[in-house]
């Protein structure tokens, strides 16, 4: 069963439940016949079935962005897919010749089309994954059908075993070969789903590390089609998360340079500042973790850690938020010197100018909570900071 007729058939079943739904809702005994929803309703159901808008695409990724619970498993999700495959031109025929027919006609469609589905057995999500990476995989498909590919594999490889699979399915070499197409969104999505199959997924780390991926993706950040460079710092931060040989592999390949060159330009999207930050603080939080293993040199460079010091003068809540966790992750290790972040960093006067800021945020009612919570992360650096400088100045008796 191809994916068109799955599409169709899957349409079929939309048009049908809606029109009945219409037709319960508005029950009006004295009419034989029925009608189409709105007009409003028709024209969203046929611009979504536009292939040429990009709006299909937007509204498939915010989903995915505000509730993370991925997959197909969802009615809605299939109508999606569905919709997203089918012909606009044959959908609105359908529409129209579902609007023709009778209640008791109606119920039979539904019916047979209930058979249909469960003859058809609704195509697993592997399967699903199939069919985006055969199509990946063919060089004459058109770009939109391209971007609606990665745009399926982004929702779909969301649940741990869907990532799993796509390993098996061979789907990670496809997608890092994609890295290199010329088309920018087309270099987003794979970088996208990469990251997006890589998080707390040690499997799939290994398998994209071993592919050679990282050194790509560490490139990508650079790019100056901003959305590709975050999407691909993304990709680097999930493939290396908790993972030593992802973060030796990191260094070996100048990542660290590519986070000093982030941190310390202040022009950078604010974006990728934001990532690179919170990077740094989930790096030296896996330091602290493996005490076994040697401290990073570039973590303690002067310059380094006065850049990230730096950042807390930035006006954004939550870059600040993620420099102060980064900064207090750093006064844990053991190569960090208090002494250094005061006198050549300037500490001391960056925790004062931030209590201050934060003091007259609280008074905020919008802003209030968040920067209460900031305001604790700052006691807490304060705190930490001041021990280990009388540590270190303590006279030795
Ligand atoms: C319409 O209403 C009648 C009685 O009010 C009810 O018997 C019938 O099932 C309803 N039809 C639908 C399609 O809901
Ligand atoms: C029911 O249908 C009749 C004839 O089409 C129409 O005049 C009437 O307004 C409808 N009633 C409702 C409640 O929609
Ligand atoms: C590749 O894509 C083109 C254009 O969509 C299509 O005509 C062709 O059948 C596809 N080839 C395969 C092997 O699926
Ligand atoms: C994609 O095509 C290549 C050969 O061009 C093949 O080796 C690979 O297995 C295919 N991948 C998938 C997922 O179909
Ligand atoms: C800082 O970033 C901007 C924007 O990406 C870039 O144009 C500029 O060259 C960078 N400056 C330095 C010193 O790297």
């Amino acid at each position: 069963m191809g994916r068109r007729s799955i599409a169709a058939a899957l349409c079929m079943l939309l048009l049908t439940m809606t029109v009945t739904a219409m037709a319960e809702r508005v029950n009006n005994s004295s009419s034989a016949g029925l009608f189409w929803s709105t007009a409003k309703e028709e024209e969203d159901l046929l611009r979504k079935a536009d292939p040429n808008d990009d709006s299909t695409a937007a509204s498939v990724v915010n989903e995915r962005d505000d509730e993370l619970d991925g997959g197909f498993s969802s009615l809605d999700g299939m109508l999606q897919w569905a919709i997203g495959h089918s012909d606009p031109v044959k959908l609105k025929e359908t529409a129209q010749d579902v609007q023709r027919l009778s209640l008791s006609e109606l119920k039979k469609r539904q019916l047979e089309i209930k058979e249909l589905m469960e003859r058809l057995k609704m195509p697993s999500d592997a399967q699903l994954m199939q069919i985006a990476l055969d199509d990946l995989n063919n060089s004459s498909l058109s770009l939109e059908d391209r971007h609606r590919a990665l745009q399926e594999l982004l929702v779909l490889v969301e649940p741990i075993d869907n990532a799993n699979d796509l390993c098996k399915l061979g789907g990670l070499a496809v997608l890092i070969r994609e890295l290199n197409h010329p088309d920018t969104d087309v270099r987003k999505f794979s970088a996208w789903i990469l990251g997006e199959a890589s998080q707390n997924n040690p499997f799939v780390q290994k398998q994209i590390l071993e592919l050679g991926a990282l050194m790509k993706l560490i490139k990508m950040v650079k790019s100056s089609y901003i959305e590709e460079a975050v999407k691909a710092l993304y990709a680097v931060s999930a493939l290396i998360r908790n993972n030593l040989a992802g973060q030796e592999l990191f260094y070996a390949e100048a990542g660290d340079l590519m986070l000093q060159d982030l941190l310390r330009n202040s022009s950078i999207d604010i974006r990728l500042r934001r990532k690179a930050v919170f990077l740094v603080g989930d790096l030296v939080e896996c330091q602290l973790e493996n005490t076994h293993k040697a401290e990073l040199p570039f973590l303690s460079n002067h310059l380094f850690l006065k850049s990230v010091v730096d950042i807390t003068a930035s006006t954004d809540l939550d870059l600040q938020e993620k420099a102060l966790v980064a900064i207090k992750n750093l006064l844990q290790l053991r190569t960090t010197e208090a002494l250094v972040l005061r006198d050549f960093c300037g500490l001391d006067g960056a925790l004062e100018r931030l209590r201050h800021q934060l003091k007259g945020l609280i008074q905020e009612e919008d802003r209030k909570d968040y920067a209460m919570d900031v305001e604790t992360i700052r006691r807490e650096v304060e705190l930490i900071f001041h021990s280990k400088l009388r540590e270190e100045t303590k006279v030795p008796t």
